[in-house]
């Protein structure tokens, strides 16, 4: 018996298959195009996700014995919204990335007219771009005639995960679970549903949204007329990085872990308990269980750091791969003064500024690619370590994500956070957690305490260095980060 796990990231579509002592099988991966149709703005084509879900798991299909298969896992990235056609399931537009910046003026506004803190007590979030509220808000400001659809019912409005369902479903079912739903601003995080004062602020009305279900337990079988064939239960939902929490088996509270993707999000458990940060942290929901019992987690977003390593491949070409920075970095001993501030789509946790930009600065005649891509990788050790500096009580640091691959950067991470950094043999978490999530729902695991016992560690990374040299150099890049806000006015 086994599940297949689906993982609709940012840049593309990862299928796994997960037997029942929790290693992977099998895999299958498809990129998709990334739309920049305005500076900051960032979209998705559903059509195209969809097609990448289905390339994928074809592939992964292809490497195993269909017939073990048991059930399915979701988990996707969060807080971008889709809208489709409940008859037809095509999409009337792109989808808005988690990433676009377009709304941040919405958010400037509706924190003038004073609705920020209500918003915060309300969504354990903040009036950002980053969620999905405002992208709903302007598509019904700008594209009123689409917009009509949605009032009118014609068109449901969901996250990525919702839309995969209900692609599966042939459009049977409009669902999502807490996880994905306390990202839209349109959730009472200490109630557990949809808020109708946050609809009505946001302009959205609450038919359009999907039923919330557990993020374990059978929700619907998948349609074989349009995915490949297959019969089975959907049994697993859940953003991605709560998922990556599940998936490195952080079921008690204060177990916390670092997923380096397209960004890097870090998550610590916080039991039944909503817990608040006046540090810039997210209060969010982990996952709710059958029996209706709510896990709360805080997060650190942090937006950009491996699309940083994307943009250095796609839009500066000074590197053929991701895969190469660790050794290219390592022809250097440090940056040679370079700092590199990501903040490609704006800055995220701690700093939460929508309109700071990427900076790099410190180039002298002698500034190497090789310079250029260490300070990559050590800004993205800085960026976490921002994070970290709000979480005091945390002393080990679970890692996960393509570029936990890269044992210089979980070297530096060890470094700069002064903390054990431990690699667990898989470092795909985000669709392990999924899968285990469906095996849970299914019964191919009895309870949580069987997952934990698959967690195998594969390298722990001790902190090491001259700590006064490495305090130095993150009082630099705090400087550079300062010198990056507010740029895009
Ligand atoms: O909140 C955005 C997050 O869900 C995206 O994750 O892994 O696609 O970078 P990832």
């Amino acid at each position: 018996m086994s599940i297949l796990a689906i993982d609709a990231g940012t840049t593309g579509v990862t299928a796994v298959v997960v037997t029942a002592d929790g290693r992977i099988r099998a895999k299958g991966y498809q990129e998709f195009s990334q739309h920049f149709p305005q500076p900051g703005w960032v979209e998705h084509s559903p059509e195209e996700i969809w097609q990448a879900t289905l390339e994928a798991t074809r592939e992964v299909l292809g490497k195993v014995d269909r017939s073990e298969l048991t059930a399915v896992g979701i988990t996707n990235q969060r807080e971008t919204v889709v809208l489709w056609d409940r008859e037809t399931l095509g999409s009337p537009r792109r989808a808005i990335v988690w990433q676009d910046r377009r709304t941040a003026d919405i958010c400037d506004r509706l924190r003038a007219e004073g609705h920020e803190q209500r918003v915060a007590e309300l969504t354990g979030l903040r009036l950002d771009p980053y969620f999905s509220g405002t992208k709903l808000t302007w598509l019904a400001e700008h594209e009123p005639h689409t917009w009509a659809l949605v009032e009118s019912g014609r068109y449901a409005v969901g996250t990525v995960d919702s839309y995969l369902v209900a692609r599966m479903t042939r459009g049977t079912w409009h669902v999502t679970d807490v996880s994905n739903a306390c990202r839209t601003l349109l959730f009472d995080l200490e109630g557990g549903d949809w808020s109708d004062e946050l609809c009505d602020l946001f302009g959205v009305p609450r038919d359009a949204l999907p039923d919330l279900v557990p993020n374990w337990g059978e929700v619907a079988p998948t349609d074989p007329a349009v995915f490949l064939g297959l019969s089975l239960p959907i049994a697993g939902i859940a953003g991605d990085q709560q998922s990556a929490l599940f998936g490195q088996t952080c079921f008690e509270e204060g177990e916390s872990k670092c997923t380096y993707g397209t960004g890097s999000f870090i998550l610590t458990n916080t039991g039944d308990a909503v817990v608040r940060s006046d540090a810039g942290l997210l209060s969010t929901a982990a996952w709710r269980g059958p029996d209706g019992a709510m896990t709360y987690a805080l997060e650190g977003a942090i937006f950009v750091t491996g699309a940083a390593v994307q943009w250095l491949r796609d839009g500066l070409q000074v590197v053929g791969s991701a895969a190469e920075t660790a050794a290219i970095a390592a022809t250097v001993d440090d940056t040679d003064g370079v700092v590199f501030v990501p903040a490609l789509t704006g800055l995220g946790a701690p700093h939460w500024d929508p309109h700071a930009r990427g900076l790099i600065i410190g180039i002298t005649r002698g500034t190497t690619r090789a310079h250029l891509v260490r300070a990559t990788l050590e800004a993205i050790a800085f960026e976490v370590r921002d994070v970290l500096e709000t979480l005091p009580g945390l002393t080990t640091l679970r890692v996960d994500g393509g570029a936990a691959a890269n044992d210089l950067l979980c070297q530096v991470q060890a470094d700069q956070v002064g903390r054990a950094v431990e690699r667990p043999e898989i470092v795909e978490t985000t669709a392990l957690g999924a899968a285990f999530l469906a095996g849970l729902g299914t019964g191919l695991w009895a309870s949580t305490d069987d997952l934990r016992d698959t967690w195998a560690l594969d390298r722990r990374f001790e902190p090491a260095g001259d700590r006064e040299a490495l305090d130095a150099s993150y009082a630099r890049w705090s400087d550079a980060v300062e010198r990056s806000k507010g740029w895009a006015g």
